[in-house]
């Protein structure tokens, strides 16, 4: 029996699936590769290059492999993009992410754990964010991730679909094999690693007037390694847990400013902050309560210190300063 990693060749879903593979389950990787990248896919795992709105391609990997769980992490990510061109994240999060039920149920697939988000619970109302807090997203993008987790509960009554939902607070870090690399990257460790590997030593900082302790947003940064394993828990989990959510987070929250000063002390590079106008969409401060996780998943993330995460992020960024070798170079052509 096999798990269908979807959006395996990205920078969550690569790290996913290599712990899945270490930990000896048979994986499949179904990716398009619009952002993903065929170099994340390590050797000896199954790929298929298709988009999730082709019924009929995901029709072939539900016939042709004995498929007992789907992890769920394509999608459309970025926050901004959301806000100023919502199309792609209804594409790709609500109708893709429907074609996918489809072509699951009608091969009996009934399980499934799903990459939500942070962003569906919108502008916090507590200093600590537990899952039952309210879910009024403030942009697009935490729309489309509660949409579908709504919509799996409504399977799941209808349909015996077992889920749970993975609410991740702020991914970041890399193992030895596997980093992030977007293109453009936006998020503020590997943009900020970029520029120095670059050796523009600027940062943007997007917002020094928030109500925060000093101004900037503060996130909860959690390492892509504990996020992958809490996947694992999930997984064997299911049949007990299935209807529930779990923030991933480590419960800290840190500032922009506080974050760049960890990078200057990982990278042992002085930065030039730039106070920059505040971006579209961004709550102020988003930190989470990881109790349920700890608890019921007995999930104990390992890296708890952001220099520790931020370290494994400029290891794997200075192996790889221009990211993962373009397609026509790839070992899957
Ligand atoms: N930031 C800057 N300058 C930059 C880049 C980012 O100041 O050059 C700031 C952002 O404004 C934000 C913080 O750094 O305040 C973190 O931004 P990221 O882009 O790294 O991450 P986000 O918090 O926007 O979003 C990430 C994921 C989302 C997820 C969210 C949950 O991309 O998918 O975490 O917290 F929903």
């Amino acid at each position: 029996m096999a798990v269908l990693v979807t959006g395996g060749a990205g920078y969550i879903g690569s790290i996913v699936t290599e712990e899945l593979f270490k930990d000896g389950y048979e994986v499949i990787v179904l990716d398009n590769l619009q952002k993903g990248h065929p170099e994340a896919v390590a050797p000896g795992i199954l790929f298929v290059q298709a988009d999730l709105t082709n019924y009929q391609a995901l029709e072939a990997v539900f016939s042709r492999y004995k498929i007992d769980t789907v992890m769920h992490m394509a999608a459309e990510t970025e926050v901004e993009t959301s806000m100023v061109d919502p199309r792609k994240h209804y594409r790709d999060n609500v109708a893709a992410g429907l074609t996918l039920l489809e072509a699951m149920l009608s091969h009996d697939v009934k399980r499934i754990i799903f990459s939500s988000s942070a962003a569906i619970y919108g502008e916090p109302q507590s200093a600590i964010i537990e899952e039952t807090h309210s879910q009024i997203p403030i942009n697009a993008y935490g729309e489309t991730k509660l949409i579908f987790e709504r919509t799996l509960g409504w399977y799941q009554r209808a349909y015996g679909l077992q889920y749970i939902c993975l609410r991740y607070f702020n991914a970041a870090g890399a193992s030895q094999l596997h980093g992030e690399d977007h293109r453009p990257e936006t998020h503020l460790i590997p943009k900020v690693m970029k520029a120095i590997l670059s050796g523009d030593n600027t940062v943007n900082v997007f917002g020094a007037d928030y109500a925060t302790s000093d101004g900037s947003c503060i996130r909860d940064y959690v390492h892509v390694i504990d996020i992958a394993r809490a996947h694992i828990l999930a997984m064997m989990r299911l049949k007990d847990l299935s209807g529930k959510a779990f923030n991933l987070g480590s419960g800290e929250g840190y500032s922009v400013l506080e974050v760049t000063k960890a990078i200057e002390r990982v990278c042992g590079q002085p930065l030039n902050i730039k106070i920059c106008p505040r971006r579209y969409g961004d709550p102020a401060r988003l930190v989470a309560s990881s109790k349920r996780a700890r608890e019921l998943l007995e999930w104990k993330p390992q890296y708890s210190n952001l220099e520790e995460i931020a370290a494994s992020a400029w290891n794997w960024l200075r192996k790889h300063p221009q990211g993962y070798p373009e397609p026509a170079e790839s070992h899957l052509n």
